[in-house]
């Protein structure tokens, strides 16, 4: 574990075996100078409470939650994929996890035996933007015909997530810095579409982090987003998904009142934490994110509580392409309206009132954000019939959920 003031400890083991079934048997403890560590938090308050027990879970992976988040996705995979020759399905997870040394972004590292992971990531300066846009393109085209700069592999294959991305530096600070991908239904206005996603849940008044967009002299654009888990260059700070925490096999339908049952029972300012998620969910509904998977929310340590909070808000693609939620709002993955808001709000906990009020604080969060930026958004969506018609939708779901009372 890499910790705030930037040591790194030896936080527990693993023990895994391989059963004739072919699933996965592991044990898991804390190490005992953990347990008795002043410092010391568990790496997940809800399936790995920290206590001296044998944990047990056997599974395909034999990985807790909180291990598998340390593992890359589909694009990390296919850069370990390139450089290592090796099988990276998920069957091999726990040698991926030694593969990756310490997983950023987050405070986890995997090694063999006590000794601290050797492998580091080096992120790159945030001038190589453009050079790095190009080779992620090449790279998608053909995995096989350009050898990648060793930054890219290093700041590209630990973090999660599908699309293209590396770790990025200017001076001290620190940035995931995401790519479009040739993939994307619409590659050309992905970083936009983006940072207008997470400006209406900033207007909001919902915590996000600093962003900016990179354009490439290729005409493409990057989004750079400030890492929120770091400490200085060397701290970091624990955070593991709302997938891990639930820890569910099944999340398609699961309602958004899941995740606020565990803020509730681990954060360490749960009002808080409670009223930006429920505002997060009308964000996601009006602006048509529907990509609200559990891997899209986390929960990061609070040192100084030595508990958890809800990180700010992060991966906010408005679009039209998905047209069903991940996660369920009265039930419903599609057509989600006032009433189903409202009444998820009952499911949060929250008054009629205060529902009403947060309803009312996210509307006006894209209301002002798409004020802001009208000049930017009219000439994206004069250029790209996708942005004309995700902007018509954003506007009458803003009618339907916020003024209700201004409908025929
Ligand atoms: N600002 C941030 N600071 C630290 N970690 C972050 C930040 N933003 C995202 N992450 C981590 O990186 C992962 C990938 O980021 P993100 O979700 O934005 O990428 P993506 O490729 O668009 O994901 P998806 O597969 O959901 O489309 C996230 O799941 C989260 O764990
Ligand atoms: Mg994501």
């Amino acid at each position: 574990m890499r910790m705030p003031d930037g040591g790194r400890t030896v936080l527990g083991r693993l023990l895994h075996e391989k059963q004739a079934d072919g699933t996965i048997q592991s044990y898991f403890r804390y190490e005992p100078g953990w347990l008795s560590e002043a410092a010391s938090f568990p790496l997940d308050p809800v399936n790995l409470p920290l206590d001296s027990r044998i944990f047990r879970r056997r599974s395909r992976t034999g990985l807790w939650g909180v291990l598998e988040d340390a593992l890359p996705d589909a694009w990390g995979r296919r850069l370990l994929q390139a450089r290592h020759s090796i099988d990276v399905s998920r069957s091999n997870n726990i040698e991926l996890l030694l593969l990756t040394g310490w997983a950023e972004p987050g405070a986890t590292g995997f090694a063999e035996n006590t000794a601290m992971p050797g492998h580091t990531v080096t992120p790159m300066e945030m001038e190589m933007t453009d050079q790095a846009i190009i080779a992620a393109e090449n790279f998608e085209k053909d995995a096989n015909a350009i050898s990648l700069p060793e930054f890219f592999i290093s700041g590209g294959s630990s973090a999660g997530g599908a699309r293209p991305k590396v770790l990025a530096r200017s001076g001290a600070a620190l940035y995931l810095v995401k790519f479009p991908s040739i993939n994307d239904p619409a590659p050309d206005i992905m970083a936009n579409l983006e940072a207008f996603g997470l400006e209406c849940a900033r207007e909001a008044g919902i915590p996000v982090p600093e962003f900016f967009t990179v354009s490439a002299t290729s005409g493409r654009v990057a989004l750079a987003v400030r890492r929120f888990d770091t400490s200085g260059e060397q701290g970091r700070l624990h955070f593991l998904s709302l997938q891990s925490l639930v820890d569910s096999e099944e999340q398609l339908g699961l309602p958004y009142a899941r995740m606020a049952e565990i803020i509730r029972a681990v954060s360490t300012d749960p009002e808080t934490d409670i009223r930006n998620l429920f505002k997060q969910m009308v964000v996601n509904i009006i602006i048509c994110n529907c990509d609200d998977h559990l891997k899209n929310f986390s929960m990061i340590l609070d040192p100084a509580a030595r508990g958890f909070r809800l990180t700010p808000a992060y991966d906010l693609v408005p679009n039209l392409w998905q047209r069903q939620h991940v996660l369920s709002v009265a039930g419903k993955i599609s057509d989600i309206g006032r009433d189903d808001l409202l009444r998820e709000g009952r499911r949060f906990a929250l008054s009629g009132r205060r529902t009403r009020h947060l309803l009312n604080e996210a509307a006006a969060g894209v209301v002002a954000a798409l004020a802001r930026n009208r000049d930017r958004l009219e000439k994206l969506a004069a250029d790209h019939a996708h942005c004309r018609q995700l902007l018509d939708q954003v506007r009458e779901n803003l009618a339907a959920i916020a003024y209700p009372e201004t409908r025929s």
